[in-house]
């Protein structure tokens, strides 16, 4: 891993937040891997380490995450809590809510956050159809505990920010339905490094106010609630409506064999029209 001169920019404009150590490779396999690997040698809360190509980048549920070279904004933050495990959900969202306000912010393009911490655009961009959800970004937070408590959360982030184009001016085939990028939202190409910075900007907020205030931010900003959602539980799935997503992170759904559900893990699709029938 060789630490070139990016990020100059946002160690400057970031001093006297918490996240001014920002260290920005060329390429690494994963950034949430070496920050897991750079808490476990004594690194303190606060660095943040971003890539601009990853070659074993990881996704939730053990998936794999891929992004174009120097096309995503790839980054991870180490957090030291001092709170309960329950409350660590709470790292995810903060940065969740800060990467939708820093796309409003930079790229005036306003994305929903998709249960528990997806970024998604509905078709109101201007390089959208109108249609189902399509995913911007994604969270990965990682944990290790000692002696019964956290030691280090490893929050790491993929947001697709300038994606190549194939000759229809969309994205690939392949994606164009399930994702999309800011570029192709925006209609113009995004500054990676400005993203970073307000977002991290936004981070040092939403780290210094009480956890309510975040998480009826994160319902304000939800795609997910009053939405129809069939959820992978693993073991069973569920379709119903979305209705809360609770203090402590879990997302109620009112499932149409009747009664609620609170679910704490799972994998929720969006159910637009023809997928009900
Ligand atoms: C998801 O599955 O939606 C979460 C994807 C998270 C990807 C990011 S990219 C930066 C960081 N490093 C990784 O290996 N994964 C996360």
């Amino acid at each position: 891993m060789v630490t070139g001169m990016r990020g100059d920019r946002a160690r400057s404009e970031l001093l006297g937040t918490r996240f001014a150590d920002v260290r920005w490779v060329p390429e690494t396999g994963s950034t949430n891997r070496d920050l897991l690997e750079l808490a476990a040698a004594g690194e303190p809360a606060g660095v943040v380490l971003v890539a601009d190509h990853q070659t074993a980048g990881r996704g939730r549920l053990d998936r794999s995450w891929h992004a174009p070279p120097e096309g995503s904004l790839l980054f991870s933050v180490l957090f030291r809590p001092t709170t309960p495990v329950s409350d660590a959900h709470l790292l995810s969202t903060a940065v969740g809510v800060s990467a939708a306000e820093a796309c409003r912010m930079v790229a005036d393009v306003a994305p929903g956050l998709k249960w528990p911490n997806d970024l998604v655009v509905t078709g109101s961009g201007s390089g959208s159809a109108s249609g189902p959800a399509r995913k911007l970004s994604g969270i990965l937070a990682e944990s290790t505990v000692k002696d019964g408590v956290l030691d280090a959360v490893v929050v790491g982030l993929g947001l697709n920010v300038n994606w190549p184009t194939a000759p229809s001016g969309e994205l690939p085939p392949e994606l164009a339905d399930i994702a999309t990028a800011l570029n192709h939202e925006a209609g113009h190409a995004v500054d990676r490094e400005e993203l970073l910075i307000v977002l991290l900007q936004r981070l040092e907020h939403w780290c210094c106010v009480p956890a309510g205030e975040l998480m009826d931010r994160a319902r304000s900003l939800s795609a997910t609630i009053g939405s129809r959602v069939r959820v992978d539980l693993g073991s069973e799935q569920i379709v119903g409506v979305a209705t809360e997503i609770t203090d402590s992170g879990s997302l109620v759904v009112e499932v149409d064999d009747g009664g609620s559900r609170e679910v704490v893990v799972g994998d929720v699709v969006h159910l637009w029209p023809e997928a009900l029938a």
